[in-house]
C-alpha cells in the first residue's frame, strides 16, 4: 500500500463569508500519483490547489501533509512544509532578467536562511544539482541564457527544475500547459508523468483539457461549483459525467473560450 502524502479533510473555502467556493472537499493523495483536477472556469480549481500549501487559508477543515496539519502549523512549520511542496504555474513565474541556472536555484530558497538566500550563497552541490536537473529536462547549453529569451516550453521546464531542486514530495501545477502549443504541452506532460513514476513525487495538476487529463492521469477529480462531482480513474470518466462537470444545456456543452473539451482519448499534438 502506497503512503498517503496529502489528506484533505472536509475543506471549505469562502472568500466573502457567504458563498462557498470550495464545499466539503475530502480527498487523499498517494505517493507517486498523478492526479488532475478538471472543471470549468470558476469551479474552484485554483483555490483548491492554493489551499493545499496554505497560499490561501481555508475557511475550515484540515489538510495533512505527511501527517502534519497545515491548519495547526505555525509560521516556521509552514515554511518547512512549503519547502517540500513544489509549485508550477501557467505563466511560469520565473524571473526573466535572471539566467536559467539562477531561476532553478531559487527553488532552494525555502530551505536556506533569509540572509544566505539574499546573498545567493548556494552550495557547490546545489549548483551541481541545478545543472544536472537542467540536463535531465533537455536544457543543457541554456544554463546561462536569460530566462526571458527562452520559449514557453523551455520556461516551463525551468519551472519544473526549480520545483524539483526542492526535492519535493508533492508538486502542485496550476494549468501547467494552458499557455503552450500542443507539442510543448506534450513534452511537459511527459515530464510530469516521468517525475511521478521515476521519482515517486505526487503531482496534482489543474487542467483545462479533458483529453490530456484522461491520457496522463492515474486519477481525475471533477469539480463543479466547488464540489467534487467525480473522483476516479480516467476509465470511469464517462461522457455523461464530463457533460455534468462542464454543465450541459439542451444537450449542448456550455464552453468557455479557454476550455478545450475534446473528450477523445488522443494525444495532444
Ligand atoms: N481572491 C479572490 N477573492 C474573491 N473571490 C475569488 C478569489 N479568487 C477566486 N475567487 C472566486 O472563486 C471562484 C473559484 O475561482 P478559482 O478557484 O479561480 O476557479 P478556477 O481555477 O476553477 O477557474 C470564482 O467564483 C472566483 O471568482
Ligand atoms: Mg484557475
Amino acid at each position: 500500500m502506497k503512503k498517503t502524502v496529502l489528506e484533505v479533510k472536509n475543506l471549505f473555502k469562502s472568500y466573502d463569508g457567504k458563498r462557498n467556493v470550495l464545499e466539503n472537499i475530502s480527498l487523499e493523495f498517494k505517493e507517486g500519483e498523478l492526479v488532475s483536477v478538471i472543471g470549468s472556469s470558476g469551479a474552484g480549481k485554483s483555490t483548491f490547489l492554493r489551499c493545499l500549501n496554505k497560499m490561501i487559508t481555508p475557511s475550515s477543515g484540515d489538510i495533512l501533509f505527511n501527517d502534519e496539519s497545515l491548519m495547526k502549523a505555525g509560521k516556521k512549520d509552514i515554511k518547512k512544509i512549503r519547502a517540500k511542496i513544489g509549485m508550477i504555474f501557467q505563466h511560469y513565474n520565473i524571473v526573466k532578467q535572471l539566467t536559467t541556472i539562477e531561476n532553478v536555484l531559487h527553488g532552494k530558497l525555502g530551505q536556506m536562511s533569509s540572509l544566505k538566500g539574499l546573498l545567493g550563497l548556494y552550495t557547490e552541490s546545489d549548483k551541481k544539482e541545478a545543472f544536472e536537473l537542467l540536463k535531465e529536462l533537455g536544457l543543457k547549453g541554456h544554463e546561462y541564457k536569460k530566462c526571458g529569451n527562452l520559449s514557453g516550453g523551455q520556461k516551463q521546464r525551468v519551472g519544473i527544475a526549480r520545483a524539483l531542486i526542492q526535492n519535493p514530495n508533492l508538486i502542485l501545477c496550476d494549468e501547467p500547459i494552458a499557455s503552450l502549443d500542443p507539442q510543448s504541452a506534450k513534452v511537459i506532460m511527459d515530464i510530469l508523468k516521468d517525475i511521478t513514476e521515476k521519482k515517486g513525487i505526487t503531482c496534482i495538476a489543474n487542467l483545462h483539457q479533458v483529453d490530456v487529463a484522461m491520457k496522463y492521469s492515474d486519477r481525475v477529480i471533477g469539480l463543479k461549483n466547488g464540489k467534487i462531482l467525480f473522483n476516479g480513474p480516467p476509465s470511469k470518466l464517462t461522457k455523461e459525467i464530463i457533460h455534468e462537470i462542464y454543465g450541459a444545456k439542451n444537450g449542448e456543452l456550455i464552453v468557455d473560450e479557454t476550455d478545450s473539451l475534446d473528450t477523445s482519448n488522443k494525444v495532444v499534438a
